[in-house]
């Protein structure tokens, strides 16, 4: 969606964007250190798919006066979906292939996953996509007009089990309002996880979302399983241990 100049001057942050405090967040701070595959990767496809944004404190922020003209970036105006947490690329590249008529931009703080995932991006000549090395809750706080995304997927996000580490999940009120800001009314927030106690307090939390209609198709508040979300290794390995996966879908109210 383009954005008039009443949205944004170029180098101002989108209006009713509030700044936010992050310091806990919904990752694991790792070594960025990448094999020799991935630099391949990097240095071959880093100018045409990540997309560079100003950073804050950390080298996984973005800072508040970040703004990027997604038109631009793609070079056209197509619905927008953006996927958190897109890891090594499993469910992204096939799934942004299979929507030429999208355009996907993706968030991850794992460099050497990204850059799995741009060599596969460029590898198999998916062109649709864009991904942004860093924070998604920045992210989608500072790099998003309001109504701007039609579609958010959250697909095996860090499941966070201690009570202590609960304050680090993804899935919160804050996200379901951040969430509700920036997706269009009739616009889609797709999620899927293999922890049952992750996947009741996901409910429980965008159950009772302002905005937000549970729009799962199984009859019990649950969603079928996304059509052609691929098995990615998350999912696998819950599986491979018994545990159930549980899609959700909600539908942005107008
Ligand atoms: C368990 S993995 C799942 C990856 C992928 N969605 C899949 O199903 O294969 C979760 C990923 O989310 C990323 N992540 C967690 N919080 C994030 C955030 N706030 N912004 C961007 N990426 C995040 C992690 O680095 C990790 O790669």
């Amino acid at each position: 969606m383009a954005l008039s100049d009443a949205d944004r001057t170029p180098g101002t942050r989108h209006p009713r964007a509030e700044r936010v405090h992050r310091d806990v967040v919904s990752f694991v701070r790792r070594s960025s250190r990448m094999n020799t595959s991935q630099q391949r990767n990097w240095d071959a496809w880093h100018d045409r798919y990540v997309v560079e944004v100003p950073r804050g404190e950390r080298h996984t922020s973005v800072h508040p006066d970040a703004a990027i003209d997604w038109v631009a970036e793609f070079g056209r105006e197509r619905p927008l979906v953006v996927e958190i947490g897109s890891g090594t690329g499993d469910s992204l590249v096939p799934m942004a292939a299979a929507r030429p008529d999208h355009d996907v931009v993706a968030f991850e703080v794992f460099q050497p996953a990204v850059a799995s995932t741009i060599g596969r991006l460029g590898r198999e000549g998916v062109d649709n996509v864009r991904i942004v090395l860093g924070d998604a809750v920045e992210g989608l706080t500072y790099l998003f007009a309001p109504g701007s995304v039609s579609e958010i997927w959250v697909f095996f996000p860090d499941p966070w089990h201690k009570t202590r580490h609960h304050k680090r999940r993804l899935v919160s009120d804050e996200f379901a309002a951040l969430a509700h800001r920036v997706v269009a009314p009739g616009g889609v927030l797709r999620l899927a996880t293999d922890w049952d106690d992750y996947a009741e307090w996901m409910r429980e939390v965008l159950d009772a979302a302002p905005g937000w209609a549970n729009v799962g198709d199984a009859g019990d508040g649950w969603a079928t399983r996304f059509p052609d979300r691929p098995l990615t290794k998350y999912e696998q390995r819950g599986l491979d241990a018994d545990r159930r996966v549980r899609d959700l879908a909600y539908r942005r109210l107008p």
